[in-house]
């Protein structure tokens, strides 16, 4: 089974995306433990759809985020984006009909974060790092209540 953990070349060196993929992450983490706790189908499922709903949600917000700085890539994110939500519909609807596991979900997901996040999300990072436009909502660290000497800096 895939180790389901954080990894330094995750930071994409924007606080909000950083923030936003911790949690994304946090959830194929829980589906991994999920795994180990054996909780029951109907509770995965549910568990899989809160995956589904965040990973709506992060990508949304992505794309605000590329739309607000005229970001080049912006298209091609959101194919990327779109194609893995219809592959997790995909998945889930066969882990419902018992023709799909867990653990081969929990791969792909966890696959399919680290693959997209060490390059398309790590090539927006680095052009907001580079671009003197703002997003419209920078989701400012003190908001979140982190400690700002761990913020990155983004200017
Ligand atoms: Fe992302
Ligand atoms: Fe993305």
């Amino acid at each position: 089974m895939i180790k389901v953990e954080w990894r330094q070349e995750f930071e994409v060196g924007y606080e909000r995306i950083d923030f936003e993929h911790r949690i994304f992450l946090g959830l194929i983490c829980d589906a991994s433990v999920a795994l180990e706790l054996g909780l029951d189908h109907q509770r995965i499922l549910r568990h899989l759809e809160e995956i589904k709903h965040y990973a709506l949600f992060h990508f949304i917000s992505e794309e605000n985020i590329m739309l607000d700085i005229d970001y080049p890539g912006l298209e091609s994110q959101k194919n990327e984006h779109q194609i893995l939500l219809a592959q997790l519909d995909d998945k889930i609807h066969q882990y419902r009909n018992e023709v799909m596991d867990l653990a081969t979900i929990v791969e792909f997901l966890f696959e399919w974060f680290a693959l997209h996040t060490t390059q398309a999300d790590t090539r927006l990072g680095r052009y907001i790092r580079s671009s003197q436009s703002r997003a419209a909502f920078p989701f400012p660290p003190e908001t979140l209540g982190l400690p700002l000497n761990e913020s990155v800096n983004t200017g």
